[in-house]
């Protein structure tokens, strides 16, 4: 009786192993870019493609659906013999007729997106499922738009001190801006943002007041994305020694101009 229970239970452990090892769907790879940069030129639109790769047995293949996800929110669905569907915010955003195989359980389960923008940043999961399994996976795109303006520059205040400023203009998401001084990074620099309405794009100056403003030097700016390698570099020299002597030019030319004047108006008398 034992022996029997025992071998009923053996005979169970190895038909359950078979059926894990038969039930093969599994997502083999996702393919969602870390970041994706919106072109400002029209025309020139790198496609923004998500795509899903996952092995599944044709006879294993009952009740299939894939799902693509934003964040917690259902976007797309696709079922085998049917149209795939596009809901909520993304409606009119995918290209339905993009299709990447014509094998009947992989058609339609890559996205194409039509002129993506900035807030369809965020984390996306496809979602494969039959009667016998479901899989997932989940990946991060960072959207960004570039700038329309970037300038390193630097301007003598009334009062005499000299501001080094760099300005990025209309990008997204937040960039990170460094200013650098024969290639330091200056740690103290005042940066102020703007956050633009309804796009969200962001407006950032960074300005720090040369404490030696006598002194040649090379200025430089550095715009980062975090978490992306979208990176912007620029550099000018400053010529601090050449601007004193400059300075002292003038005082000497606004000198004579004075005795001259002055002289002339003595002669009046
Ligand atoms: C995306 O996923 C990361 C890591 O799981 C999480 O920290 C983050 O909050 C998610 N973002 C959104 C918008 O859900
Ligand atoms: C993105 O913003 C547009 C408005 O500019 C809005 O209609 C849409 O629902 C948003 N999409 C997402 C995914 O938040
Ligand atoms: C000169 O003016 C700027 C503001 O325009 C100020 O930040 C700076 O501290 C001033 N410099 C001096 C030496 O007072
Ligand atoms: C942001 O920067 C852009 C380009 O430099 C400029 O045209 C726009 O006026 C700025 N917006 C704000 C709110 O400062």
């Amino acid at each position: 009786m034992d022996k029997r229970r025992g071998l009923i239970f053996n005979t169970g452990l190895i038909l359950l192993f078979l059926l894990q090892a038969v039930t093969c769907l599994e997502i083999t790879n996702l393919r969602v870019p870390s970041s994706y940069s919106i072109s400002r030129d029209e025309g020139d639109h790198k496609p923004l493609i998500l795509g899903c790769d996952y092995d599944i047995d044709e006879s294993e293949s009952k009740g299939f659906v894939l799902k693509w996800k934003h964040n917690e929110l259902q976007i797309y669905q696709w079922i085998p013999s049917r149209n795939p569907v596009v809901f909520s915010a993304f409606k009119g955003h995918i290209d339905l007729g993009y299709s990447e195989s014509d094998d009947r359980l992989h058609k339609h389960s890559a996205l194409k997106f039509i002129n993506p923008i900035a807030n369809y940043t965020g984390n996306y999961t496809c979602q494969v499922q039959t009667y016998q399994s479901v899989q997932s996976r989940t990946a991060h795109l960072q959207i960004i738009v570039p700038e329309t303006d970037f300038s390193l520059g630097f301007q003598r205040e009334t009062n005499g001190s000299t501001v080094v400023f760099c300005n990025v203009g209309e990008i997204f998401p937040r960039p990170e801006v460094s200013l650098l001084i024969d290639n330091e990074k200056v740690p103290d620099a005042v940066e102020t943002e703007q956050v633009q309405e309804y796009t969200n794009y962001y407006n950032m100056t960074v300005q720090y007041i040369l404490p030696d403003q006598n002194k040649d030097m090379e200025l430089e700016c550095e715009v980062t994305i975090p978490g992306t390698d979208y990176k912007l570099r620029t550099s000018m020299p400053y010529l601090g020694a050449a601007f004193r002597a400059n300075a002292a030019t003038l005082q000497v030319f606004l000198c004579t101009f004075l005795t001259v004047t002055l002289a002339r108006m003595l002669t009046l008398f």
